[in-house]
């Protein structure tokens, strides 16, 4: 409930503004006298103060900055039987909200009111939003990667300093999305929106009014018009996940986007300028899609005009040792959580097809299953992908013949594809057609199942 405060010598006017604001989700105070009317603010948080110029102790205008002191976002609505230009002006300056001139309507003192609220209310939202915004880039910690000839963070560095657009590659779970939310932290734009969307998530006839907007009545079902989310990141950044599965009828529209920095909403008149930095990210061979001619060549070069392609974990296995220290210290701040002997050597054996996601998820299993605050989340991979082919390791000692029943039993080997298939319809069956758990159990995004599924003709 809103707090109001009315500071005026006329009784007549206190009452019958207490009485017009009565039952309407209002905490009406009153006070005749300046001096009193300070000792309120300091009991009590008010949010809108109608502040009358004549007192009988002093002007309101030299309240003003009394009643702020007591609370900043206060909205004073000045008010007085006098007046003129300059004490507006004087009004506004020591920190007054609005103006109004007596006599009034109580409708249009309704109306101010109203207006303060919502300022109100709006600043409100603004500041959680800020606040959250702060704490994710604080929170947003880019572990590891210390190693390598050119230091992986100044090359992230460098890209948070231009607006360039930025292409991310890399394997699933590498730290795509995180990186790019680091990027967005580092660079100018951190003050101003993170929109992030998935390219593969919408349905393919909802993807441009999801990116570019729509006006009321552009297609059946638009019976508003809504912003897209280029118009959404304004001024701020926009992550664009799994760009590889944009249509490749709506790839000369991002292009044009980009080259130009003007979007047109579906069914629009009116061009509207964007000046977002896109950030794209992709786990699939973009080369190879530009080959087969289902990524346009020109939209890779310029998505890419700044590249960075994070290794697999297998590749950088010293992070191993930080990445576990971190996530069991995310997990829990109060307890010495240790790994059993030998657990970190078997944990960098290993070769993670899921890469950090993977590491972070059976660290966090093996912490809820923990029987003593040693953990060996190693114990947990030989339990949860005894199916996975993979290279001969300790901890992975399954051949592909072994771990695929049913492999057709051939004299010379099979070509790699028929392998993949194979196995993607094993996997299949395991889950019931369950595209998730099949994705999830093969280490591999829902949308890059599809793909497969398609490209493999699997029904
Ligand atoms: N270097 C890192 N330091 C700390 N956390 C990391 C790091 N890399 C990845 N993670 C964490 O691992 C998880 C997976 O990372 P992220 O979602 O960024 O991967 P991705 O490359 O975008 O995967 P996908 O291609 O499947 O979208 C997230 O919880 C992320 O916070
Ligand atoms: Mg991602």
């Amino acid at each position: 409930m809103n707090k109001l405060l009315i500071i005026d010598d006329d009784t007549a006017l206190c009452e019958a503004v207490s009485y017009h604001f009565s039952g309407k989700n209002w905490t009406i105070l009153a006070s005749h006298r300046g001096d009193e009317a300070l000792r309120l603010c300091a009991r009590h948080k008010i949010d809108i103060v109608l502040l009358d110029q004549r007192l009988p102790d002093t002007l309101g205008v030299l309240l003003c900055p009394a009643i702020l002191s007591h609370n900043d976002q206060t909205k004073i609505i000045f008010i007085t039987a006098f007046p003129n230009l300059e004490n507006a002006v004087e009004a506004i300056r020591m920190g007054a909200y609005d103006y109004l001139s007596k006599p009034f309507k109580l409708d249009i003192l309704e109306l101010a009111i109203t207006k303060a609220a919502k300022t109100l209310q709006l600043e409100k939202i603004n500041q959680v939003q800020q606040y959250n915004k702060k704490k994710e880039c604080e929170e947003n910690r880019l572990i590891g990667f210390q190693k390598g000839a050119r230091n992986f963070h100044n090359l992230i560095e460098l890209a948070a300093s231009s607006d360039a657009p930025l292409l991310l590659t890399g394997e699933t779970g590498t730290g795509k999305s995180l990186i790019a939310k680091r990027i967005h932290c580092l660079g100018s734009k951190k003050d101003e929106a993170f929109i992030s969307a998935n390219c593969a998530a919408f349905p393919e006839n909802l993807i441009e009014a999801e990116l570019f907007g729509y006006e009321k009545g552009a297609f059946t079902g638009a019976t508003s018009s809504k912003k897209g989310i280029f118009e959404m990141a304004e001024g701020g950044s926009l992550f664009l996940d799994e760009i590889g599965e944009l249509p490749i009828h709506l790839q000369p529209k991002l292009l044009g986007v980009l080259d130009e920095k003007r979007i047109r909403r579906i069914g629009g008149e009116n061009i509207r300028h964007v000046d977002a930095r896109v950030i794209a990210a992709t786990n699939i061979n973009l080369e190879e899609a530009v080959s087969q001619k289902t990524f346009r060549n020109d939209l890779y070069y310029r998505l890419g005009i700044i590249r960075i392609h994070i290794p697999p974990l297998r590749e950088r296995k010293a992070d191993i040792v930080d990445l576990c220290e971190y996530f069991v210290q995310q997990m829990d701040l109060t307890n010495e959580i240790e790994f059993s002997q030998g657990e970190i050597e078997r944990l960098m054996g290993y070769h993670w097809p899921g890469n950090v996601r993977e590491l972070k998820n059976i660290l966090e299993r093996s912490y809820i299953l923990r029987k003593s605050n040693r953990l060996e989340p190693s114990r947990l991979i030989m339990d949860d992908f005894p199916l996975m082919p993979a290279p001969r390791t300790e901890l992975n000692p399954l051949a592909l013949d072994e771990c695929i029943p049913g492999l057709p039993d051939t004299k010379g080997l099979p070509p790699l594809h028929d392998i993949e298939k194979h196995y993607i319809q094993h996997i299949l069956k395991l889950k019931n057609n369950n595209y998730s758990a099949s994705a999830k159990a093969l280490q591999i995004s829902r949308s890059t199942l599809l793909r497969k599924l398609k490209s493999y003709d699997i029904r």
